[in-house]
């Protein structure tokens, strides 16, 4: 909560929002909470407090609901977006005191209770009532609900501010932006809290500052902001000078130029604000030339001897040749004609200025009530926001000074009036005793000013009105005859010997609620009467500037009726205020001027003790503290207290009220110490509630680390929840696919075992699908355990492994003939290792050779081959068929040579892996055919056939290098076999025919090695 605050402040929102700050941070900067005070009747310890908080930047400080601010005077960062979200929608007491948390709880009381309410904002001259307004209005501006549509009445009320300010502002002695008029607004708000439209009311514009400016002070802002930011062409138009020397009303103060203030930049603002807020080129146009106008006139120069006067700068007053008459004559009305009568020199400078102030006054009222036609207002909900001039006082005061006064006077009453009537309002609702408080009742000197018949006000405008020479003195007369012995009203000669050193004769004294002010009576009568010359007026009339046509209609009564003075005006106007504001909830910002020197930093004890003292903050506070310094619904108390009771924590089950009783009761709250209302509980003393809180606190922690633990169980056991459900998934899915595994399995072991009962079923049936894959089974496993189990002989017939049914028949033959080719070839032929797994068949015939079939009888086996041609050596492909006596050559269906076995000599096959046979026939006929030279890919199988069908074992012959054979009787050739890289059979260059062979078993253990 302390100066270093911001940051962790905001971060600290959400641990926040359940406290009440200003309990926990009083022991860092002072008490945010005055009520919370327990020295509370000292004066002292209230400026202390202050004082501590003002150096840690802590400028505001609450008395229960009303917002003490003071004046830093300098920027703080705490006016900025983070800031207003922080503040928007949180209650009241639960984060440190700020403008924006009363402007939000005015909004949502507005709200919730759907009534009007008004911020009333006081405090004297500088101390940062127009600064204040504004925050509230941008917090407004900000927080509010909006839609496109509201956003232009939201634009025009934040721009009507800096238009009012620049037209109703100046620098003052006290303050370089003091507000010279009463602002009242009123923001209008929809059901849903839009801000829909608004209304501004003025107070009595401070006209004589127009044509008069105390040394040190300024004319309104706007003639600098023209003449310093005005466009070249503009001013050239408006026939003025870039210089403010050069006019004399704005340079009687001698202080045209102030650091503070930047007039050019301010005048880009009005202007840009100018054109939102619904102003036409024309209104613009207008306006200005008023302003110059104004300018031009304070600039005429009236010449002594002959009250000629000089126009020297007007050509923008279109009425120059009428305004010559007008303002150095003044009409006389002689019986039934109208006689001209001329000005003496005074008197002509008395109607110009007395014109000046007409026409700058009546050119403010015009300002905003054009401003209001832009705020489209009908009657809703309204928060109003009261910004007026604060109490003043200057080395001189005057006429101005007493109104303004007068106007706090009535302020500090109305105030007076709303916080006894709620704060007794508060006790009656809530059925508890109320203890009267003294305080001081400025109502005494209201009355002084403005009683009926007897008062200041009615004394003025009688001395004003009545016939004869009248006089400010007179006025001074006349009050000391009339109110003479009054507490609070003094004069040089009713003072005594003391005081009256203080006073001039020309004097009058008051005391006022917020400290004595003197009074120059000159003047008085003249600023009452605001008297206009007729013949002003009349020229007035016949501007063609639109503003000033509207501002003096001609409907306007003649000066023949007395219009009312200016202080009726104003009473009347306060009346009407003060009705206003009655009819509202009040809320109060009272602000505080920290020094008279406008320095940051700076904390003038006095100065402020005396503000303190008649904004009536210590009476505030006792009236607050009267019966009790604490109170608090019973549910807020019962939702911060509960932890502290074990009965009502964690929940409470009764109402709230029953909750605190029982709280309070073990707490053991003496009866004297509290009461209980009927919606809120009462404690007489802050020690009492402190002592409350400071339990709160150290159960605060003991409960962090309670709820710490059980959310990090909580945490933990979330954590170990879920993974065990992800560990029970998995192992569903797990075991899911184990079963469908299994199952799968199974299906195939049912078909298997099926399949297999089926082909056993049907084994003795002819080979068909059912029993294709049970057969090979048995043959298969026959086979392997023949292997095992394989007699040593082939003889040893009885020995052999009996076979299964279908493998019987083949069995015997099968066996014979690869028991056959084993003794021919084994360990002879390189290739025969490897024909040894391969089955041998009967026959390999197709359906050419069935054909064959008639001619050849009874032949037992065939096989395709290649013949190589005995000449040439041209390879043919042929089938070889063996019968019973004999060795066929056949193509196709044609016999190409008959082999009897017994002409068969003999068949040489060589030692390798080829595949090479040649049979060798006797020719006895030279024209018989000689031996054959075949290539037969199934060599064994046909040569084992052979051997067995012609009995022919012994003439098989393996033969090494080179095979001798007949071409012809007595003409041989040769075929040459050799192991190479690559099969190759070709004729070779000595006329053999060559055949290379690949080493079979060694290229297959190769492959496998690789
Ligand atoms: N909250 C604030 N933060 C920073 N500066 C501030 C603040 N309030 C006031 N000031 C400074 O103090 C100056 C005077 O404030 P402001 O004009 O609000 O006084 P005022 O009470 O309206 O006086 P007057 O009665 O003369 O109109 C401002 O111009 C500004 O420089
Ligand atoms: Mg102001």
């Amino acid at each position: 909560f302390g100066g270093k605050q911001d940051t962790k402040e905001i971060d600290g929102k959400n641990m926040l929002r359940n406290m009440e700050a200003s309990l926990t941070a009083r022991d860092r900067v002072g008490i945010q909470d005055f009520v919370l005070l327990d020295a509370y009747m000292s004066e002292s310890a209230f400026l202390d407090n202050l004082r501590k908080r003002f150096h840690e930047n802590l400028i505001y400080t609450y008395i229960g609901t009303l917002l003490v601010s003071v004046n830093p005077y300098k920027e703080l960062n705490i006016y900025n977006k983070k800031q207003m979200d922080t503040y928007m929608g949180v209650n009241f007491f639960e984060l440190p005191p700020h403008i924006y948390a009363l402007a939000d709880n005015v909004f949502r009381t507005m709200l919730s209770e759907f009534n009007n309410h008004f911020i009333l904002i006081s405090g004297e001259s500088g101390a940062g009532k127009t600064e204040a307004s504004k925050k509230i209005l941008q917090f407004y501006a900000v927080s509010c609900p909006s839609t496109k549509l509201l956003n232009n009445v939201r634009d025009r009320l934040l721009l009507s501010n800096p238009v009012l300010e620049a037209f109703g502002n100046a620098k003052t002695l006290k303050n370089d932006n003091s507000s010279r008029f009463g602002k009242y607004m009123d923001i209008q708000f929809d059901h849903q809290g839009g801000a829909v439209g608004g209304h501004i009311l003025s107070y009595l514009l401070e006209k004589s500052r127009v044509v008069h400016q105390n040394h040190g002070e300024r004319n309104f802002h706007i003639f600098y902001q023209l003449v310093e930011g005005g466009e070249e062409e503009l001013l050239r138009w408006l026939g003025l000078e870039r210089n403010c020397q050069n006019y004399s009303y704005l340079v009687q103060g001698d202080c045209a130029k102030v650091s503070s203030i930047n007039d050019k930049s301010d005048w880009r603002t009005v202007r840009g604000a100018l054109s939102v807020i619904h102003f036409s080129e024309s209104d613009i146009e207008d306006l200005f030339g008023i302003i110059a106008s104004v300018l031009h006139l304070g600039n005429i120069k009236l010449n002594t001897s002959t009250c000629h006067f000089l126009m020297e700068t007007s050509r923008r007053l279109v009425f120059a040749c009428v305004l010559k008459q007008g303002l150095t004559h003044r009409k006389i009305e002689a019986k039934t004609e109208e006689v001209l009568s001329p000005f003496s020199v005074d008197h002509a400078v008395y109607a110009r200025d007395a014109l000046a102030k007409a026409i700058y006054g009546r050119t403010f009222n015009w300002l905003v009530n054009k401003i209001n036609e832009s705020l489209d207002f009908s009657r809703k909900t309204v928060i109003g926001l009261l910004d007026i001039y604060g109490f003043e006082v200057f080395y001189v005061n005057s006429f101005e000074q007493f109104c303004i006064n007068y106007c706090n006077e009535k302020l500090q009453q109305l105030f007076i009036q709303l916080t006894l009537k709620s704060e007794q309002e508060e006790y009656e609702m809530e059925g508890i005793e109320w203890e009267p408080v003294p305080f001081f009742n400025n109502k005494i000197i209201c009355d002084l000013v403005e009683e009926k018949h007897r008062g200041m006000i009615s004394l003025l405008d009688e001395e004003c009105l009545r016939p004869g020479e009248a006089t400010d003195l007179t006025f001074l007369e006349k009050l000391e005859e009339t109110i003479g012995g009054h507490p609070h009203f003094v004069t040089h000669k009713l003072a005594d010997i003391k005081t009256r050193k203080t006073l001039d004769r020309g004097d009058f004294r008051l005391l006022h609620y917020a400290g004595e002010v003197t009074y120059c009576v000159v003047g008085f009568l003249d600023k009452n009467n605001d008297l206009l010359y007729r013949n002003g007026k009349e020229v007035m009339r016949q501007s063609k500037n639109a503003i000033i046509k509207h501002c003096f209609p001609s409907s306007e009564p003649d000066s023949k009726k007395r219009p009312e003075t200016v202080v009726t005006q104003f009473k009347s106007s306060l009346v009407g205020l003060t009705e206003i504001l009655m009819s509202k909830e009040p809320w109060y910002v009272r602000c505080i001027k920290p020094n008279d020197a406008k320095q940051p930093g700076r904390f003038d004890d006095v100065l402020v003790r005396h503000q303190v003292k008649y904004l009536g903050l210590m009476e505030h506070l006792r009236v607050r503290r009267a019966g009790f310094a604490y109170r608090r619904k019973y549910e807020i108390f019962l939702q911060r207290y509960k932890a502290l009771c074990p009965d009502t924590w964690p929940h409470w089950k009764g109402t709230a009220a029953e909750g605190v009783r029982c709280l309070i009761q073990h707490l053991g709250y003496k009866p004297d110490e509290y009461k209980m209302g009927r919606t809120k509980i009462f404690i007489r003393h802050p020690r009492t509630l402190f002592a409350t809180e400071d339990t709160f606190q150290v159960c605060k922690h003991r409960l962090a680390t309670r709820i710490q633990a059980k959310y990090k169980g909580y945490r933990v056991k979330g954590h170990y929840l879920k993974q065990r459900e992800a560990a029970t998934k998995i192992e569903t899915c797990w075991r899911g696919m184990l079963a469908r595994k299994e199952r799968e399995k199974r299906a195939w072991a049912v078909k298997v075992i099926k399949k297999f009962i089926k082909g056993f079923m049907t084994r003795n049936q002819p080979a068909c699908v059912d029993n294709s894959e049970y057969l090979a089974y048995v043959r298969q496993n026959y086979l392997t355990r023949l292997r095992d189990t394989l007699p040593k002989t082939v003889l040893e017939k009885d020995s052999w492994l009996t076979p299964p049914p279908i493998m019987e028949e083949v069995c015997d033959t099968f066996l014979l003939l690869k028991a056959e080719a084993s003794s021919i070839f084994k360990g002879k032929k390189e290739s025969y290792a490897l024909s040894v797994c391969r089955p041998f068949v009967d026959t390999r015939i197709s359906k050419t050779a069935e054909l064959l079939s008639y001619r050849i009888q009874e032949f037992k086996t065939y096989v395709p081959v290649v013949k190589y041609d005995r000449n040439g050596f041209r390879p043919r492909l042929r089938q070889l068929i063996f019968t019973r006596e004999a060795a066929y050559l056949v193509e196709e269906a044609k016999i190409k040579q008959r082999i009897n076995y017994i002409s068969l000599k003999g068949v040489s096959v060589s030692n390798l892996s080829d595949n090479f046979l040649i049979l060798h026939v006797s020719c006895d006929d030279i024209k018989q055919k000689g031996d054959l030279v075949l290539q037969c890919d199934h060599l064994f199988e046909a040569l084992t056939q052979l051997s067995l069908i012609a009995n022919k074992q012994n003439c098989i012959k393996v033969v090494q290098g080179s095979v001798r054979f007949d071409i012809q009787p007595g003409r041989e050739g040769f075929v040459d076999f050799k192991s190479g890289q690559e099969s190759m059979v070709y004729r070779a260059k000595n006329g053999h025919l060559m055949v290379v062979s690949v080493n079979i078993i060694e290229a297959s253990l190769e492959q496998t090695k690789n």
